[in-house]
């Protein structure tokens, strides 16, 4: 063979491996060729009350860069085009394109799409933030494991009416390979397979796996419809991450977490910035300002062993950090708004589960409870400067809970359940969308013990709800007097259902002392 041959083939080689890296072949079977090269639908987030990410994703096996048309308008059939944009992409970002539109009117509802080379993609529904103060909508949820089911959740999501965003706390993606091997319980319940099967590592691996995600038509119509406001939880790296490690690191863990983030912001419609925090907060006039934090890779040191670790109560240990915690409880203190919302990854509130989970401490360990010091910080500011209204919302542990947030459950002295003395908020825990919970792992009488034991007041006086087998969502309704969350079931998950229902209310009342019961 020639030189010239040989240089031709490894040409065609090297851009070949390099096209796989966005391209991924083995996703062809799940597109959807309607929309190409849009197969990965259209994507919005970050809502400003001036300010929209628009998102898409071309779905192509070139290795040049390619122009990208956009174009934003106040009407469904975009015929009151508001601005219009060019932008460039290549495999660099793997073909993502992302748009921060500005000078838009707050709390109003737009219309977008893209266009490639004379195809366009579906039109793409967002809303900037509402500066009204009359009223707040969101969505909350988290842990979609696509192997664990189908996502009738966000179905639902992208059926309702007047949401103003939709809030995901983190496991978009499971970093896994197709689950082998389990109890047999949770082997019959493995209703669809991971791409690749293998657990990603590399940015081919999460990229691939976000792709495979964003081909599931119900969370693809559902990012459509709605702009969605997200954090990371540790699958989108790896099980029970901190800053320096994870249940099963590989060795370049900064490599790895490094590709981690790069896959995350080039696929969610997030605004980017240089260092890829997703630390950041928003403000819905005066009734609303809500806080994004990253409890996972901005300051969490490792998880203690157990309750019996010496190192568990140090200060030195944080979940946050000192530099993100400033940021939080500053940003609380000087907020005007009425309700001071958290979106936070893990339950905050104190849980006591040794009657429970006495055999796995770890389970606790990687909740705030495994992390006392640096809330008790977060508390004794709280208190300090009668700070009170707050609403956090949470995600991870795949089940349902209302809470009252107080210093110290046990402590009569700092809470008390009949007065509401020390109560300055809730915590509403959202379940999963598929991720299982616990009807998934034990037999139904072992949960409904386990629900038993939990609610127990000697337990958990502040626990207000909970629920331990549905999977679905929760919604936020805020409105000056109140916060209220709805628990929304769905009626399965083995199959593409749409069947979905309301299941439990809590709310909190401004300046109140208690949820109501
Ligand atoms: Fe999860």
């Amino acid at each position: 063979m020639n030189a010239l041959r040989l240089s031709l083939l490894f040409l065609l080689f090297s851009s070949l491996t390099q096209a796989q890296q966005w391209f991924y072949p083995e996703l062809k079977p799940l597109a959807a060729p309607e929309l190409a090269p849009f197969d990965f639908g259209v994507a919005s987030g970050d809502p400003l009350p001036d300010a929209v990410v628009i998102w898409t994703k071309l779905y192509i096996e070139s290795d040049q860069q390619e122009l990208v048309k956009w174009e934003i308008a106040s009407d469904t059939l975009l015929k009151n085009l508001v601005q219009t944009g060019e932008v460039y992409t290549n495999g660099t970002t793997a073909f993502t394109v992302k748009v921060d539109v500005k000078n838009l009117e707050p709390g109003t509802t737009y219309f977008y799409r893209f266009q490639h080379k004379g195809k366009y993609s579906p039109i793409g529904r967002t809303r900037t933030a509402s500066q009204s103060g009359e009223r707040l909508r969101l969505a909350v949820v988290s842990c979609a494991d696509y192997q664990g089911g189908y996502f009738n959740a966000f179905g639902d999501i992208a059926k309702q009416k007047n949401l103003d965003a939709v809030l995901h706390l983190g496991d978009y993606i499971y970093e896994y390979g197709v689950w082998r091997g389990g109890r047999k319980r949770m082997m019959k319940r493995r209703y669809r397979e991971h791409i690749p099967d293998k657990t990603c590592t590399e940015l081919r691996d999460y990229r691939t796996r976000y792709g495979q995600y964003r081909l599931d038509a119900q969370l693809r119509e559902c990012h459509r419809l709605h702009p969605f406001i997200v954090i990371w939880d540790d699958h989108e790296i790896a099980n029970n991450a901190s800053v320096d490690g994870a249940e099963s690191r590989n060795s370049d863990w900064e490599g790895r977490k490094k590709t981690a983030k790069q896959a995350y912001f080039e696929w969610m419609p997030i605004r980017e910035n240089p260092e890829r925090s997703i630390v950041r907060s928003f403000s819905f006039g005066n009734l609303a300002e809500l806080w994004m934090l990253d409890g996972r890779l901005a300051g969490r040191s490792a998880q203690a062993t157990g309750p019996n670790d010496p190192a568990l109560n140090s200060p030195d240990r944080h979940m946050l950090g000192e530099q993100q915690t400033d940021w939080l409880l500053n940003g609380m203190k000087n907020s005007q708004a009425r309700w001071k919302i958290v979106g936070n990854q893990v339950v905050f509130s104190q849980l006591n589960d040794s009657k429970v989970f006495d055999r796995r401490p770890s389970v606790r360990m990687d909740r705030w409870d495994g992390y006392p010091a640096e809330r008790q910080h977060i508390f004794d500011f709280i208190y300090k400067n009668d700070l009170k209204n707050i609403v956090v919302v949470t995600g991870d542990v795949h089940t349902s809970w209302a809470f009252e947030l107080t210093g110290d459950p046990a402590d009569p002295e700092v809470y008390n359940r009949k007065t509401g003395k020390g109560v300055v908020g809730a915590e509403f825990v959202t379940p999963s969308i598929t991720s299982f919970n616990f009807d998934e792992f034990v037999p139904k009488f072992v949960g409904a013990e386990a629900r038993r034991r939990f609610k127990k007041k000697k337990n958990n006086p502040h626990l207000r709800y909970v629920d331990l087998n549905h999977h679905g969502y929760l919604l936020l309704t805020l409105t000056p007097e109140k916060a209220q969350s709805d628990w929304y079931f769905v009626k399965r998950k083995d199959r593409v259902d749409d069947r979905v229902k309301l299941c439990a209310s809590r709310h909190i009342m401004f300046d109140g002392k208690e949820i109501e019961k």
